[in-house]
C-alpha cells in the first residue's frame, strides 16, 4: 500500500514543484542524491574512488517533451564526460532514454545517444541505459542494440519482475551486450510482471545465474542480501574471478553491504544522481523502503 502511495506521489506535478525547489527538502536527500550541481557528483566520486567503490553518475531527469530539452540533457552528460575525463575517474554514466527524446522520435533518441556513446569510448567510459516502464522496453532495446553493433561501449538495464526478460537476456548475452540486472522500480500490471515479491526474487535468482553464466561483464544491481549470497555461491562453484563480474547500488543506501563487498574484494559501482530534477527519482526510492521516510523526518529534527 504504501509502495503505491509513494508511487502515485511520485507522479504529482505540484508537489514535485515545492519540493524541487525547497531548501529544506534539498538538504533532506542529501544522503541518496550528490548535490545539484556536477562538482557535487565529481566530488562523490572522487571520494567513492578512494574508498575503492567505482561510480556511474545519473543527471537526474526523465520523459522530456522538445527536442530543445533532449539536447540540453545530451549537452549535460557531455559535460559529465568531459568532468570524468578531467579527473581521471573510473565513472561511467547512466542514461534514461525518455531523458534523450524517446517520446519525441526514436531516430532523435538515437541520435542523442549515439554522440554520448561516441564522446563516452573516446575516454574510455561506458554510457548504461536504465530501464523505464515496460512501455519502453522494446523501444529501448531496439536502440540498445542497434548502437551496440555499430559501436559497443554501451551497457543495457533488464528487471527481472518482467516476464519478458528471460528471452530479452538470451538475446543479449548471445550479442555480447552488457547487462545490469535489476529487480524493476516502477509499478507494473499483473499481465506483464510478476505481482508478487517472492514470484520477483525468484526471476532475479534465475535470470542472475543465466547472466553470471553467460553474460558479458554481468553487473548485479541489488541491495537484497539473499540474492548477493546467491550469485556470490554460483560464482565461487564456477570458479569466477570476483574481478570478472561487478555489484551495483544505489549512493547511500545499504553501506553496511557496499562496505563488506569491498572489503572482500569485489567491483562495487555506485549508482549516484545529481541535478535539481530529483522528485521521481527520490519517490522511487520511497516505494522501495517506506522506513527511509522515517529516516528523512528524522533527520528533519537533527539539523
Ligand atoms: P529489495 O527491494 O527486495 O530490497 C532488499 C533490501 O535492500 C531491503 O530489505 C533493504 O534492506 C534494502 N533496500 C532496497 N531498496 C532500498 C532503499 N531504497 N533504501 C534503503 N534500503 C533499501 N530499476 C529500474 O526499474 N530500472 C533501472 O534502470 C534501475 N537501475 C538501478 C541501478 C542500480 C545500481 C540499482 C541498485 C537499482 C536500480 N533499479 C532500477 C532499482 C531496482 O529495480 C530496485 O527497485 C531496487 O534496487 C530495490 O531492489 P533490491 O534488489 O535492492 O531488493
Amino acid at each position: 500500500m504504501l509502495r503505491a502511495a509513494f508511487l502515485f506521489l511520485s507522479r504529482r506535478r505540484l508537489l514535485r514543484r515545492w519540493m524541487e525547489t525547497s531548501p529544506v527538502a534539498a538538504r533532506l536527500t542529501r544522503r541518496f542524491i550528490a548535490g545539484q550541481r556536477l562538482e557535487d557528483v565529481i566530488a562523490v566520486a572522487r571520494r567513492l574512488q578512494l574508498e575503492n567503490i567505482l561510480s556511474t553518475l545519473d543527471h537526474l531527469g526523465e520523459n522530456v517533451t522538445s527536442a530543445g530539452e533532449a539536447a540540453a540533457a545530451r549537452v549535460c552528460i557531455e559535460e559529465a564526460l568531459d568532468a570524468i575525463a578531467a579527473a581521471g575517474l573510473p565513472s561511467t554514466v547512466s542514461i534514461k532514454l525518455t531523458q534523450f527524446g524517446l517520446d519525441i522520435s526514436g531516430s532523435l533518441c538515437r541520435s542523442n545517444v549515439e554522440a554520448v556513446l561516441l564522446k563516452a569510448r573516446s575516454i574510455g567510459s561506458r554510457v548504461e541505459i536504465d530501464m523505464e516502464s515496460s512501455e519502453y522496453v522494446t523501444r529501448t532495446l531496439q536502440i540498445v542494440e542497434d548502437l551496440h553493433s555499430a559501436h559497443n561501449g554501451l551497457r543495457a538495464v533488464l528487471q527481472a519482475y518482467l516476464y519478458r526478460t528471460a528471452d530479452d537476456l538470451r538475446r543479449l548475452n548471445a550479442l555480447r551486450v552488457p547487462v545490469r540486472l535489476c529487480k524493476g522500480a516502477y509499478n507494473e500490471p499483473p499481465s506483464v510482471a510478476w505481482p508478487r515479491k517472492h514470484e520477483v526474487n525468484s526471476s532475479y535468482a534465475r535470470l542472475a545465474r543465466i547472466l553470471l553464466d553467460e553474460g558479458e561483464e554481468p553487473a548485479f544491481a541489488t541491495h537484497d542480501p539473499r540474492m548477493i549470497d546467491i550469485i556470490l555461491e554460483h560464482a565461487a562453484r564456477n570458479s569466477r574471478s570476483p574481478s570478472s563480474f561487478e555489484f551495483q547500488m544505489l549512493y547511500g543506501v545499504r553501506r553496511d553491504l557496499q562496505r563488506m563487498l569491498v572489503s572482500h574484494g569485489y567491483r562495487l559501482r555506485l549508482y549516484v544522481p545529481y541535478g535539481d530534477a530529483w522528485y521521481p527519482y527520490f519517490m522511487r526510492r520511497l516505494a522501495e523502503r517506506p522506513a527511509n521516510a522515517i529516516f528523512i523526518l528524522k533527520n528533519l529534527f537533527r539539523h
